[in-house]
């Protein structure tokens, strides 16, 4: 690489490779970061599990960066180049030149642990590998990796596009320099790292999910309905959703894999999903995703 062409926010192995980053679970949150990447200049590799989920995920981006076209924070010649730097794949040989890795497919450990490894297996040993888990201790999921200097949580927020912070997560065995390098690249996003410890739910969600639980309880008691729930917290608190719209735009199944996961390490009760957040996740009721949850979209 040429002298100018250097990069040096990164450290000297990551600085011979091209801005190029892996994104692996084309969902809602890895299309969202696959997005990001993209905006500032990045070559993306999005894998996916198969041929449909890569499609889904690209009708979604397609979505998103329409909308961005439509306020004016985008335009055609930008969006065009950014989908020409988007490679999809269901091949982990195609992460091989990648400075960075993120996993972001479901929550659920089993999967988590099966992805990572593949990653690793596939990845260039200098690259950094993170996960966007809400709430599994990174430790636990580093624990399968031969490299745990160079694995982290990078947890962004929804919708990754609008939402500044990401909590950055690391365990006792996280490298500096692989911390370093993390957050000089979320500078170049223009987002904010926030630095965390490894705690069940980190910060955001051992905050979060409790109120949008309770606010769950008090609609199954008929304390109100979910209009007005939803309102109190909006005018009452400031806040620019209420909870119960708050947990269809997160995804019921995914509060509830949260509380699962948060109640499992803690076996703190304010952790248990309500029964009625289980019984809409188990009828398919995923909230927008789904069309249904506890408010009706339009598909
Ligand atoms: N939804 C949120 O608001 C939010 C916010 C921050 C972090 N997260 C976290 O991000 C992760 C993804 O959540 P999401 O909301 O995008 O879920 P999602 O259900 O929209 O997407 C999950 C994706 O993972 C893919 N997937 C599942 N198994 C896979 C595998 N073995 N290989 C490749 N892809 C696989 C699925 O096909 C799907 O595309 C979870 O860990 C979640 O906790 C979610």
């Amino acid at each position: 690489m040429a002298e100018e062409e250097q990069r040096p926010w990164l450290s000297a192995e990551l600085n011979n490779m091209a801005d190029e980053i892996s994104v692996i679970g084309p969902g809602h949150m890895g299309i969202g970061i696959t997005q990001v990447f993209l905006q500032v200049g990045y070559n993306v590799v999005l894998v996916g599990r198969s041929r449909e989920s890569l499609d889904k995920g690209m009708e979604r981006l397609k979505t998103s960066m329409g909308k961005a076209i439509k306020k004016g924070s985008l335009n055609e010649k930008e969006a065009e180049k950014m989908l020409n730097a988007l490679h999809l794949s269901s091949d982990y040989h195609d992460i091989a030149g990648s400075i960075l890795i993120i996993e972001a497919v479901s929550e659920n450990f089993d999967i988590k642990t099966d992805v990572l490894k593949n990653a690793e297996a596939h990845a260039n040993n200098t690259a950094i590998i993170a996960t966007n888990t809400s709430s599994i201790p990174i430790h636990k999921l580093g624990n399968g990796l031969k490299n745990r200097e160079r694995f982290l949580g990078m947890h962004f927020f929804n919708p990754v596009p609008v939402m500044k912070p990401i909590e950055l997560i690391i365990s006792k065995e996280t490298s500096e320099q692989a911390i370093s390098d993390v957050k000089n690249i979320i500078d170049k996003l223009g987002k904010t790292p926030v630095m965390v410890n490894d705690y069940p739910g980190f910060i955001a969600n051992r905050i979060l999910m409790p109120f949008i639980n309770e606010a769950i309880i008090a609609l199954e008691n008929g304390a109100a309905d979910k209009e007005g729930i939803d309102t109190i917290a909006k005018l009452g608190f400031n806040h620019p959703m209420g909870p119960l719209e708050l947990a269809d735009f997160i995804g019921l199944d995914v509060c509830k894999d949260i509380m699962d996961s948060i109640y499992m390490e803690t076996g703190n009760a304010k952790f248990i999903p309500s029964e009625l957040l289980s019984r809409l996740v188990k009828e398919g009721k995923l909230g927008r995703k789904s069309g249904e949850g506890f408010y009706i979209y339009k598909k």
